[in-house]
């Protein structure tokens, strides 16, 4: 009570500071209103066109009184009893140029308001900073370096996002470790009832922590056609935040799926008699070892929340808010970042036909102990010569940059889940893959290897071996490695999400680039834009991939959403390619992807990433040799991108210019209900002819029964022309247009 009246006392004080003030985008049409309520809470609010985006919601964060980050803190709120102490408005326009991307240059325009927020009692200072843009805004907090706000822990951030109704969501449960689900399509008020069955419970890591939460990127559609996205950008030193719904059934306190414990207090400081209003989503941080979310020493400062909105779902897909929302590249040096297609030694492992692992001859390993060449191979081990030579010369015939192989390294034996440290060295090729040769053979051929590192999530070992790791790399010439985190996180107890992993993950960005190596790390955290200043990161997987149609399948509308969630962040490594379709015409696997042929050439249009695989076997492209022009022919760097067709969980068409070249590639994909693609050729050169080449599913295709009919037609084009392609269930279309 006393902090309230002193609050409100400082309000008529400062009567002018306790006014709203309105941001406005540069077109107007988003428009951002901040103020600090009578209990010194910072709330904002959000419009686009007019329409409520965001209600008043508030900021904060709650701090915890530990040991070891107590001095000196008084008052573990920094919630309420705040006073605006100065405010600045200022515009920013700038366009700068990635190393790779969808478009050659950005444009990052943007008007930022910065709040500097007084705690009075306490003495301590937070700053917000917001930037408003024409398609969305950034928020984030700084915490300048101050006497009574040094060292601090962080027990929970309270930023809340109060959406207006119960919107459609796609999203998937909130879960500290994993990203595989299948993406969930539900009104807000249902995510309660369909928690338990969204959860993939047979990932190898697990840790869902609530009937209402949920990852980012989240994507949302109102009943009034609005499109809306919650994500973060720029996740360095902190942890990766879910979001809470406080729903109509929130209690105070609820509590874990499994019923254990609390975990969301709406009401942390008591000031506030009611919960927020209802469809508020809350930021529930993903916490370490200790239970805690953040261990911070100022100067210092938040991700940037962001919230994206338009009437027009193809801007959810060409914004690039969360890009520009990062700092610039921070290398020197980028000439040896490069977009790269390749294929793998990886598909026939990941469906159960051959094995990562050499021998069956021991119940566990220990590395040391072992004399790998008097170990008797068990026959199926895929990371050897002769087939490693196979892929190599497979990728030089048909122009593919890179070969990854799987499984070259000691340790597979007893690789996973087993909460085994010392699980591989990164070194030690086993006794049938010869490394100097292999690497040899292929830069003859003009072809790399690409490396992998499976880590097991043990981390400590990975950064034990790192250094050395990156030396052999070197010495071979590997220019880049797919690193892996699968399993639970050693040390124990810590998740993939928290803000040590994601120090972690940075940590190997950047050690990599030192070396001059790309790194596409799968089951790390979802990418937060850091490939705009760390260029070398290439690639991550952070979300369910091709590898899940191996393992039960995934619908035929994933592929029509992650561009709208998973994508929002960062490329993805989505291992697209499967022409043959059910595995079990190969292998004793009865899974079977959900797609055709067509539909699969179009996921390099539609799933853009500058790190592309053709993940099916060689012989089974060899089969369709027709088919596999396109995956040939398709750049994967681009000079311009245009969005045609868009709508969540539908279709996607898009069309891109390849990089330094007047030659466009057109991609279409659609749902299990399939989409008639009007494709306006307006985005060509005026004037000039183009050579039109379109994969396109058959009258008859259907990812159930007919994925593999597709046609190629090939005509002369020119600007203004439209195509018409019909897309099958499940299916899709792919076009090159080379210029005459
Ligand atoms: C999971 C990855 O997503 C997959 O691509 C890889 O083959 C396995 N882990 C083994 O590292
Ligand atoms: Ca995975």
């Amino acid at each position: 009570m006393r902090k309230f009246l002193t609050v409100v006392l400082l309000c008529m004080m400062h009567g002018a500071l306790c006014m709203a003030t309105e941001v406005k985008s540069p077109n107007g049409n988003v428009k951002l209103n901040f103020s600090v309520d009578a209990f010194g809470r910072p709330t904002y609010s959000m419009t686009y066109k007019g329409k409520a985006v965001v209600l008043p919601s508030h900021l904060g964060l709650e701090l915890a009184k530990d040991k070891h980050a107590s001095k000196g803190l008084k008052e573990t709120d920094l919630i309420t009893g705040f006073t605006v102490k100065e405010e600045a408005t200022s515009e920013k326009d700038e366009t700068w140029t990635p190393v790779w991307g969808e478009t050659k240059t950005i444009r990052n325009h943007y008007v930022e308001y910065v709040a500097v927020l007084q705690q009075q009692t306490e003495q301590r200072e937070m700053i917000i900073r917001f930037r408003v843009y024409d398609e969305g805004i950034g928020l984030r907090y700084e915490f300048p370096q101050q006497k009574e706000l040094n060292y601090f822990l962080i027990k929970e951030e309270h930023t809340e996002f109060a959406m207006t109704g119960d919107h459609t969501a796609w999203w998937l449960p909130g879960d500290y470790d994993t990203q595989e689900q299948e993406t969930q399509q539900t009104k807000l008020s249902e995510i309660r009832g369909r928690m338990k069955d969204a959860v993939n419970w047979g990932n190898s890591s697990v840790a869902v922590f609530s009937p209402t939460g949920v990852q980012t990127a989240l994507q949302m559609k109102s009943q009034d056609g609005l499109y809306i996205n919650i994500h973060e950008a720029a996740c360095t030193d902190y942890a990766t935040m879910h979001l809470e719904l406080v729903d109509a059934q929130t209690k105070a306190l609820t509590t874990k799926l499994d019923g254990s414990s609390n975990i969301y207090t709406p009401n942390p400081t008591g000031c506030v008699a009611a919960l927020p209003q209802p469809f508020t989503f809350v930021s529930h941080l993903t916490p370490d070892a200790t239970g805690l979310k953040g261990a911070m020493q100022t100067p210092c400062q938040t991700p940037w929340r962001t919230v994206m909105v338009s009437d027009d779902a193809r801007d959810m897909l060409s914004s690039n808010l969360i890009l520009n929302l990062n700092e610039p590249c921070a290398l020197d040096d980028v000439s040896w970042i490069h977009p790269t297609k390749y294929c793998g030694v990886w598909w026939e492992m990941i469906v159960g036909k051959s094995n990562w692992h050499y021998t069956d001859d021991f119940p566990s390993i220990k590395l040391d102990q072992i004399d790998w060449t008097k170990v008797k191979p068990h026959g199926r081990h895929a990371a050897n010569n002769e087939k490693v030579k196979r892929y190599i010369d497979f990728a030089a015939k048909n122009g593919l940059d890179e070969v990854l192989v799987e499984g070259w390294n000691v340790g597979w034996e007893d690789w996973v889940n087993m909460w085994k440290r010392d699980v591989f060295d990164f070194v030690t090729p086993y006794p049938d893959f010869d490394i100097k040769m292999l690497n040899d053979y292929a830069h003859s051929k003009g072809v790399k290897l690409l490396m992998h590192h499976e880590t097991s999530s043990s981390t400590q070992n990975y950064e034990r071996h790192m250094e050395k790791a990156f030396q052999l790399m070197n010495k071979y010439g590997y220019d880049a490695v797919k690193t892996g985190y699968v399993g639970d996180i050693i040390p124990r107890g810590d998740h993939h999400y928290s803000q040590s992993m994601n120090n972690h993950y940075l940590y190997v960005v950047k050690e990599a680039a030192k070396h001059h190596i790309m790194v596409n790390a799968h089951e790390a955290t979802r990418p937060t834009g850091l490939c705009r200043t760390y260029p070398n990161l290439v690639g991550n997987e952070s979300a369910r991939g091709t590898e899940y149609e191996a393992f039960g399948g995934s619908r035929p509308d994933h592929t029509c959403i992650l561009p709208f969630t998973r994508l929002q962040g960062g490329p993805m490594d989505y291992t697209p390619g499967i022409f043959v379709t059910k595995l079990k015409e190969w292998s004793d696997n009865t899974s079977w992807a959900r797609i055709t042929i067509a539909g699969s050439l179009a996921l390099y249009l539609t799933m853009y990433s500058p790190l592309q695989m053709a993940a099916d076997l060689p012989e089974h492209y060899e089969r369709f040799d027709d088919a596999f022009q396109f995956i040939r022919d398709v750049a994967c760097d681009w000079d311009d991108s245009k969005y045609l067709e868009a709508e969540p969980a539908d279709y996607i068409t898009v069309a891109r210019k390849a990089k330094g070249t007047d030659n466009w590639f057109v991609g279409g994909k659609c749902d299990e209900n399939g989409h008639t693609a009007v494709v306006k050729l307006d985005f060509l050169d005026k004037g000039r002819q183009y050579d039109c080449t379109i994969y396109a599913d058959a009258p008859n295709a259907h990812y159930e029964t007919n994925p593999q009919a597709y046609t190629i037609t090939k005509k002369t084009v020119k600007a203004g022309q439209t195509l018409k392609i019909k897309e099958a269930p499940g299916g899709g279309f792919a076009i090159s247009l080379m210029a005459k």
